[in-house]
């Protein structure tokens, strides 16, 4: 595997590539890498000729008070794991090479009514860090495909709206997420987890799972299975920053007719910042069980 650390070499040497109408895929990262991230290698291997994975811990997509400084890198045992599972092209650049100049000024992809909800709520400028530095690495290696886990179902969610909406001619795959034996998403932020926390972890994904059974069952008080999600991962010992049902792909508020719907959390445990999600078909959406009813203060008075 070759490693290039510049933006002209790389260049130059995909450009190869395009030239005689080779396919090229390309998968980015922020290293550390688990079976997950192999896994979008995997599928970029089916999917063209050339992959070109990237490491690169983008200051940009971290909040002041987050872990930029102690998000783990491991470069090395990376480069071997990507060796193993085949890997043509390793894109590892530094901060210097990527950002030039100052990095206040530098332009910023935002990704209106996707970028400021939700985990964006949670974690302001987060997601224009992502789209900027997805953006850059598109317009790098200008590939066929690029691959992205469902894992982060909304930072997926953006990364296909930036690419429609800034015609950028690349084809979007969403791998699903990879989980431990016990149902945990893996991440490489679950070794900030003590050995007592990472037995408790997966009761994230068991909270999203009793939910989207209730979903399945026709149950649609949205707010009230919102809330009682919540209570159950407090009362655990996690601090959810937000259990939310929406649309699957839009992220929009689901009404009672919506079909296709994700659950997304995130809960704090420890010093970890757990995401999860679940995508749920409830076929059962339109014989169903009463809207919640509204709030008082919305009943008309007559
Ligand atoms: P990172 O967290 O390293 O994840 C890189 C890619 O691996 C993302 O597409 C992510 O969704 C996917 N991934 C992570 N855990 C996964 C799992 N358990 N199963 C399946 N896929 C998984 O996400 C980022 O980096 C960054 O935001 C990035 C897109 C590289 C931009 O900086």
């Amino acid at each position: 595997m070759l490693t290039l650390h510049g933006i002209i070499e790389l260049r130059d040497y995909v450009k190869h590539w395009r030239i005689t109408s080779q396919k090229i895929a390309l998968v980015p990262t922020m290293g550390n890498l688990h079976a997950g991230h192999l896994r979008l290698v995997e599928r970029a291997q089916d999917a063209a000729e050339h992959v070109v994975a990237s490491i690169f811990v983008n200051p940009l997509q971290f909040g002041p008070n987050e872990d930029f400084k102690n998000y783990p890198r491991t470069l090395e045992a990376d480069k071997n794991k990507l060796i193993a599972a085949g890997t043509e092209l390793l894109f590892a650049p530094s901060i210097d090479e990527m950002y030039a100049g100052d990095r206040e000024q530098i332009t910023r992809v935002d990704v209106p009514g996707l970028t400021n909800i939700l985990d964006g709520k949670f974690r302001p400028g987060h997601f224009a860090g992502m789209a900027t530095v997805v953006t850059k690495l598109l317009n790098m290696v200008q590939p066929d495909v690029a691959l992205f886990g469902e894992k982060d179902y909304q930072q997926l969610q953006i990364i296909r709206r930036l690419v429609d909406d800034l015609s950028q001619p690349v084809e979007i795959i969403g791998v699903p997420t990879v989980r431990e034996v016990d149902g945990l998403a893996m991440s490489s932020r679950n070794l900030y987890l003590t050995p007592s926390e990472r037995e408790l972890a997966p009761q994230l994904f068991h909270t999203l799972e009793a939910l989207a059974q209730e979903l399945r069952d026709g149950r649609r008080e949205f707010q009230r299975l919102e809330s009682e999600a919540v209570r159950r991962l407090s009362t655990i010992g996690m601090r959810p920053d937000y259990v939310a049902i929406r649309a699957a792909g839009t992220l929009a508020a689901p009404d009672n007719g919506t079909v296709n719907l994700v659950i997304l959390a995130a809960a704090w445990l420890g010093k970890a910042r757990l995401i999860d999600n679940i995508q749920v078909h409830a076929e059962n959406a339109q014989n169903t069980l009463p809207l919640e009813r509204p709030h008082r203060s919305k009943v008309k008075s007559t």
